[in-house]
């Protein structure tokens, strides 16, 4: 596949990941398992297994059969506020995995510095321009920038904003752009605007070897973008991470848990910690019941808005070939639009 154009304008990126394309498959959770994850490593592009939940075991076992499966760089993506998050960072320090992404809440410095003197490189989410700011000064290799058009967990900030905010202005460290990205013809325009490489989810999950249910993705085919929508926060008293997933009856349920654990939290029931507790597990387990179990009208469909740009299922491979394809064309037409 010719990358000509594009091998100038990732070069950051490719060195930083170590593969022909940075095009990375962003980590989700009861999505992102081995098969996958090796998968989109041994197409060229860079995979991320999603630790979410998991039991420690759980995640070393999906780590040996990656590495049994691809000898290509991959990435093991840590959400700070799980339970068993120290667990899990103990685990990719034995186990030497090459590249960490820190998720859900913001690591410390001192976990960053210990993940790196393990000679392993570090990714850190940035959905805001202080957020970036703080990540590089605890040391992050890398930063992924993730607009609130995305799929999952989502930050306050659009693409739109973010770009001039922090990819027009960071230099040092490869920014990869995430959030909304579905064709290679964006991939293009995001390259030139200074982006090291993008990530995408949604996008991923319409692939034949997705392990997703197939109703999951069936509900993704027939979704419009306007279809993913972002869950509110009632009251400051229980801070909700919004979370971008395709409007059903799980939706609703999770508004009637938060007001249920507001009302906990006012009577003294429950603490605010717990409270923010109930509601991860809420996601966790509706996320299942949608990806695992198929139960698409009460679980969480997580989708970014990307959804509504895609509508067919292909292979992992046909999926790489045709963004990075499609972003190499653009650039070779945009430069013939200079010179004409
Ligand atoms: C079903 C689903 C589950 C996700 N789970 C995670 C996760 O466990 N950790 C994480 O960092 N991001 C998670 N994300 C976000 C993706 O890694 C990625 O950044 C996002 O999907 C990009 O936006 P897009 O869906 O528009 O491509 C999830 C996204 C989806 C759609």
């Amino acid at each position: 596949m010719c990358a000509r154009h594009l091998d100038k304008l990732w070069h950051k990126g490719k060195e930083f990941l170590n593969v022909p394309y940075p095009i990375m498959c962003g980590a989700m959770t009861w999505v992102s398992e081995h098969n996958l994850v090796s998968i989109v490593s041994e197409n060229g592009a860079f995979g991320v297994l999603a630790a979410g939940n998991m039991p420690p075991e759980t995640i070393a076992e999906e780590i040996k059969l990656t590495r049994q499966k691809t000898a290509k760089p991959f990435a093991v993506n840590l959400i700070t506020i799980a339970p068993n998050y120290h667990q899990h960072l103990d685990l990719v320090c034995d186990m030497k995995v090459p590249y960490v992404i820190f998720a859900g809440s913001f690591p410390h410095s001192h976990e960053i510095k210990r993940v790196k003197s393990c000679g392993i490189k570090t990714v850190c989410f940035a959905s805001a321009d202080s957020i970036a700011q703080r990540m590089m000064e605890f040391g992050t290799d890398a930063l992924i920038l993730e607009g609130s058009e995305a799929g999952g967990h989502i930050g306050p900030v659009s693409s739109m904003v973010l770009l001039q905010q922090v990819l027009f202005k960071i230099k040092n460290i490869p920014v990869f752009v995430a959030g909304g990205i579905a064709t290679g013809k964006m991939i293009a325009h995001l390259l030139l605007m200074g982006a090291s490489g993008c990530q995408l989810g949604t996008r991923f999950v319409m692939s034949d070897e997705c392990k997703a249910h197939p109703d999951f993705k069936e509900m993704f085919r027939k979704a419009k973008a306007r279809d993913a929508v972002a869950t509110p926060q009632f009251d400051s008293t229980l801070p909700v991470v919004p979370v971008r997933a395709i409007k059903n009856e799980g939706t609703a349920r999770f508004e009637k848990l938060q007001f249920e654990l507001l009302q906990k939290i006012q009577t003294g029931a429950i603490t605010k910690k717990d409270a923010q507790f109930e509601v991860e597990k809420f996601w966790v387990g509706a996320l299942r019941k949608a990806v695992i179990e198929g139960d698409v009208k009460n679980g969480s469909v997580m989708a970014g808005q990307s959804v509504g740009l895609v509508n067919e299922i292909k292979p992992i491979k046909d999926i790489i070939t045709e963004l990075v394809t499609d972003a190499e064309t653009e650039v070779g037409l945009l430069i013939k639009r200079l010179e004409d």
